[in-house]
């Protein structure tokens, strides 16, 4: 065996230790009576996401990486997220007790395979441990998907009185000026996925985004002027979605006293004037920057501004991160679930990118005003079912990652995505000079 795959096999093993402790924990947290009850019409179960985790890396590793056969084939069904298996069947799925024991087992196999394997350099599954890595990502990704969820059961919890603290602020979110530049979109990193790779020379003219995201207490500044009342500010699609929703303000907010409190995962809490404004729907944002006589960035310039914008370097020297290359820590961006809410905007003065713009990683995910489209020579792996079956154009991008977003995936690269009418994400927008 080579040293740097006995490395990579012993990063790959703590990763995924690291990222299971956390999917049980927050299993933990999950109400026993609503393992198998669907909240919402766009989600599964929240149980399925458990077993999920470890179906999909049972299958991509035991069975696509190395040809084996799963070892519970009617669970396997259950819990893969296919056509043929639609959300109304997920509530089939095993209590608490048989999801431990399902994810156990899978991962009992996945690790027993990673600790033999060779990363043969011509599979693409086990080059670099890929089929690992994917298994990794994947988890993290649905974490934040099992954190949403948990808002939505608090939603149906009742609300214990909070309290409020004082509606003012002290912050200033200004326009910075970015000079255009021509800079390398994307990355071809094999641990990337395949939506981010194919990276291409991208021209951005100059522009001005703002050094922060939009805040609770700037929302409110909208909510009070009858920005959900006004149909000039909003696309007619989305003046369609914010009746047919009855939208008055963003998904986990509810009023009281005079105030506003938020149904956060492991219950209601105050909403701080300075925190991200966040759960909001692409069209929601639309008609805030419309509002304000501004607009949401294109995706191009997102990336730009955060992954090379103010580095005299040339067009491929991007930056992973939008303070450089080091990875993630808590004074980098507010992510990984350190705390169960975002913090203050401009509470990580470490994570700006060298022209100033703050929060690009981790806090809330900001939409842009991009539709979710294949970069040039695009090509699906390892499945058409993760990018390219929703890269028809309903579907607009969002990026940078939000406070439930794990290290794994913060990279400037990362590309998210959602529908426009999809409220119920930690999302939130930056304004973009018109
Ligand atoms: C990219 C977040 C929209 O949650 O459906 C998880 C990620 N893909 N399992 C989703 C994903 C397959 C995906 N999003
Ligand atoms: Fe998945």
């Amino acid at each position: 065996m080579r040293p740097e795959t006995d490395l990579r096999r012993k990063e790959l093993l703590r990763a995924l230790g690291k990222t299971r402790d956390k999917t049980l924990w927050l299993l933990e947290q999950v109400p026993d009576e609503f393992l198998r009850r669907r909240v919402h019409s766009f989600y599964s179960p929240i149980g399925w996401h458990f077993g999920h985790v470890g179906r999909t890396e049972e299958y991509w590793v035991m069975s696509r990486a190395l040809g084996q056969s799963v070892f519970d084939e009617k669970l396997s069904f259950l819990y893969a997220d296919l056509a043929e298996n639609p959300k109304d069947n997920r509530v089939n799925i095993p209590g608490r007790e048989g999801t431990i024991e399902y994810l156990r087992q899978t991962r009992e196999r996945v690790l027993g395979a990673l600790k033999t394997c060779e990363f043969e350099e011509d599979s693409p599954f086990l080059a670099d441990g890929y089929a690992w890595e994917f298994a990794l990502q994947h988890e993290c990704q649905h974490q934040e998907t099992i954190t949403e969820m948990l808002q939505l059961i608090q939603k149906q919890l009742p609300v214990s009185p909070v309290e409020l603290p004082a509606w003012r602020t002290d912050h200033e979110t200004n326009m910075i000026d970015i000079p255009g530049g021509t800079f390398q979109m994307g990355s071809d990193d094999l641990r990337g996925y395949d939506n981010e790779k194919g990276a291409h020379e991208v021209h951005v003219d100059d522009i001005r985004l703002a050094s922060h995201p939009v805040t609770a207490i700037e929302w409110t500044q909208f909510m009070e002027d009858g920005g959900y009342h006004r149909p000039e500010l909003w696309t007619a699609e989305g003046w369609a979605w914010r009746i047919a929703e009855q939208a008055n303000c963003p998904e986990y907010w509810v009023p009281q006293n005079g105030g506003w409190v938020y149904f956060a995962p492991l219950g209601a809490r105050a909403i701080h004037p300075d925190e991200p404004a966040m759960c909001l729907s692409w069209f929601e944002a639309d008609a805030y920057a419309r509002w304000r006589g501004k607009r949401l960035p294109t995706e191009e310039e997102w990336e730009y501004a955060a992954a090379y914008a103010g580095s005299r370097r040339e067009p491929s020297m991007v930056r992973r991160f939008p303070w450089g290359d080091t990875p993630p820590t808590c004074d980098h961006a507010s992510h990984a679930l350190d705390r169960w809410a975002p913090s203050p905007v401009g509470s990580h003065p470490l994570g700006a990118t060298p022209l100033g713009l703050a929060d690009m990683a981790g806090g809330v995910w900001e939409w842009t005003s991009s539709r979710f489209l294949p970069y040039p020579r695009f090509s699906a792996f390892p499945y058409d079912g993760y990018s390219k079956d929703h890269m028809l154009g309903a579907h607009r991008v969002c990026r940078g990652g939000s406070w439930a977003t794990a290290g794994a995936i913060l990279r400037c690269s990362f590309r998210n995505w959602y529908v426009p009418t999809y409220r119920q994400g930690l999302l939130g927008m930056r304004l973009a000079e018109l």
